[in-house]
């Protein structure tokens, strides 16, 4: 009830006081919430989609593994970082084996609501910090690497990005999709302390000290960045990095 009324008077005042804990249990109450019926309050195509280990790889996922160093690799390593309980990536591709990696910071807790759903994820999300991935996973180790709406999520999206990039396997790209300015929509409250957004093809990521970081000066020399403003009015930011081969 204190969180609610915090993360309230955040919304309504402006004040981002809810603080980064009281935003973790916020997004495990809406989970436990948005699970319980079958997605029926939340979206069923998305429950239905994410609990189907036939569901079809993204045929946009499957363009960018086209153009990249693994477009003629039949097994592939990918990863989703910050992926939730179920993660939004597709499980099959006809001609090619797919080895799915899901990461989340709160991968502990959504198994417990998992569990006391009774359901069984066709890919089980295990606990790693987008800030940490290269103590978890090798260097260059993954064909693909996604995020969406999660690394903005963070404590510190642009390590969150220079992990990616380092795991990923050189050639291949690093796809990010976030809703554009979260921070501020959100009244810098909880797990919302930044706003990522596209200027002049670049992701531009800042914070509450409004400095803007731009991912194109970051990865100079390790990867291109490409951005572009995506979703039916603009609303979000779809990010194509490639790691230099
Ligand atoms: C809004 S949810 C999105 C989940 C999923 N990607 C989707 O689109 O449904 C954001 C997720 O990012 C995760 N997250 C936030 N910061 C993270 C971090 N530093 N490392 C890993 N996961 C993180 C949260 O725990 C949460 O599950």
């Amino acid at each position: 009830m204190l969180s609610l009324l915090r993360r309230l008077k955040s919304r309504v005042l402006g004040l981002g006081s809810a603080s980064y804990e009281d935003g973790m249990d916020h997004e495990l109450g809406f989970w436990r919430r948005a699970l319980a019926d079958q997605g029926k309050r939340w979206d069923k195509g998305a429950f239905a989609f994410r609990t189907d280990p036939e569901a079809a790889f993204h045929q946009q996922h499957r363009d960018f593994i086209g153009s990249s160093a693994a477009a003629d690799r039949t097994s592939l390593r990918v990863l989703d970082v910050g992926a939730g309980p179920l993660t939004t990536l597709g499980k099959k591709w006809p001609g090619r084996t797919l080895e799915i990696v899901a990461v989340d910071c709160l991968a502990e807790s959504f198994d417990q609501v998992l569990g006391e759903l009774g359901i069984v994820p066709p890919v089980r999300t295990t606990k790693a910090f987008g800030e940490e991935l290269s103590a978890t996973f090798a260097k260059d180790s993954f064909d693909f690497v996604a995020s969406a709406n999660a690394i903005d999520h963070s404590r510190d999206p642009m390590k969150c990005v220079a992990e990616m990039v380092e795991v990923v396997k050189p050639g291949c790209v690093v796809f990010l999709w976030h809703y554009r300015n979260e921070a501020v929509r959100e009244g810098f409250a909880g797990m919302h302390q930044w706003n990522f957004d596209e200027e002049g093809g670049d992701l531009v990521v800042t914070g509450r000290d409004r400095r803007p970081r731009s991912c194109r000066a970051e990865l100079a020399g390790i990867a291109t960045v490409e951005c572009l403003r995506d979703g039916k009015s603009g609303e979000a930011v779809a990010a194509v990095i490639r790691k230099r081969a």
